[in-house]
């Protein structure tokens, strides 16, 4: 099973690309994941997208996409809402011949306020719904307080691993649709 895993984040350390390295960490055996950042995907422009259409960058995230069994996006929470990197992201994406159609989608995040990222995963399954993904509704991943959970680039928190676990678990039988 090949999944994408795309982080809403730029900055190096950040708490949500290092989520996504401990899902890769600890998934299942045939379950291949890549992550991905959203570097290099330029501010949508309609007037570029006449002159020049859907960037280099942007067509070759699309075929990652399209070319996986499942997605799975981390999304930091900015201003109680999806950073604008990734709506950025999710906005190009959409474009021409849209990857995301019924695609089996994953949503995770961490931050460093209280709710670990609940305002902003609602937010993003809304967007995912006008790509037409499908979401996985549950069971889901909030990581409050992040900046107490993760040390030297690892996730040293026990409870959140259990509930990767069972999570990864969950989104195995999701992407392979089996109730
Ligand atoms: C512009 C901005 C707005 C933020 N707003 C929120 C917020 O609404 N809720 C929250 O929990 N954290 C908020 N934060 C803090 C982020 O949770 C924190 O920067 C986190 O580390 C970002 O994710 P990352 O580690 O993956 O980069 C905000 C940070 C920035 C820069």
């Amino acid at each position: 099973m090949k999944i994408l895993a795309i982080t809403g984040a730029l900055r190096k350390e950040s708490y949500n690309t290092q989520l996504l390295r401990a899902v890769k960490e600890m998934a299942p055996e045939d379950m291949e994941i890549e992550i991905v950042t959203l570097h290099g995907i330029p501010l949508y422009d309609a007037d570029e997208e006449d002159k020049h259409g859907v960037p280099q960058s942007v067509k070759a995230l699309q075929d990652k996409v399209r070319q996986a069994d499942g997605i799975i996006i981390a999304t930091p929470e900015y201003n109680f809402s999806v950073p604008g990197v990734l709506k950025n992201g999710t906005d190009w994406l959409s474009r021409s011949g849209n990857p995301f159609k019924w695609k089996r989608v994953g949503v995770m995040g961490a931050s460093q306020g209280p709710v670990g990222t609940a305002r902003s995963q609602y937010h993003l399954r809304q967007n995912l719904n006008g790509l037409e993904a499908i979401t996985m509704p549950k069971p889901e991943i909030f990581v409050a307080s992040a900046d107490t959970k993760f040390a030297n680039g690892k996730l040293m928190d026990e409870a959140t691993r259990k509930v990767i676990a069972t999570w990864l678990n969950a989104f195995k039988n999701w992407v392979a649709k089996k109730p």
